[in-house]
């Protein structure tokens, strides 16, 4: 399967799925053919470059609509013809021009375990509320904000002496692990997307 990887930040995400598929290049069932991103001269885009790969940039500032914004991050993923299109650590909504063309093959990872604590700051959400567990949810994504079907999920226990990195820091190492063990299934076993479920493999 041809994935493009859209990230926003450090990457460490792309990152695991890289280092995955060049371990197992042959079994693994995917390759990363480009990676996109909202902002230029983040980690993320470092990390596509080392390895060789396309990258693109499409920031919001740039378009006189978010409609414009979306309709060329949508132009820009096409271009590479994706199977699946993974959202690691990409900050932005997409809207209905994305959605018109990947939706139910864009795959996000959120850093909670959705419903609980959608949004921007999942893992600081979930400690102000005081949660004794949190994770990280692997989900497709759908035109709500971290409302799509859920794939697969992770738990992580909150210690008293967490902050915010800390915490994160651990939810990303379950996170990590969880997408490159999803996307792999996606792409070597199939799925098929019933109303909230999502089943993988042992479709016709
Ligand atoms: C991940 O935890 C992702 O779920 C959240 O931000 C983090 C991005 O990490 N949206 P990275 O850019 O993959 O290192």
């Amino acid at each position: 399967a041809r994935l493009v990887v859209l990230v926003s930040g450090s990457g460490t995400n792309l990152q695991a799925l890289l280092d995955a598929i060049a371990a197992d290049p042959d079994g693994y069932g995917a390759r990363i053919v480009a990676v996109g991103a909202d902002r230029d001269a983040i980690a993320g885009l470092d990390r596509a470059e080392r390895a060789g790969l396309p990258t693109f940039v499409r920031r919001v500032k740039d378009y006189p609509t978010r409609d414009d914004w979306d309709r060329a991050l949508a132009e820009a993923t096409a271009a590479y013809r994706p199977d699946l299109v993974i959202s690691a650590g990409f900050m932005k909504i997409v809207g209905q021009e994305f959605l018109a063309r990947f939706g139910g093959r864009t795959v996000n990872t959120h850093p909670a375990l959705l419903p609980s604590f959608p949004g921007a700051h999942g893992v600081r959400d979930a400690l102000a509320y005081g949660a004794k567990v949190t994770g990280c949810t692997v989900h497709f994504v759908d035109d709500g904000v971290d409302t799509g079907p859920i794939i697969a999920q992770g738990v992580v226990e909150v210690r008293n002496e967490d902050d915010e990195s800390a915490l994160h820091e651990r939810v990303k190492e379950v996170e990590r692990s969880l997408l490159v063990e999803v996307v792999g299934r996606l792409a070597r076993h199939g799925y098929r997307i019933e109303g909230r479920k999502v089943r993988v493999g042992d479709v016709g």
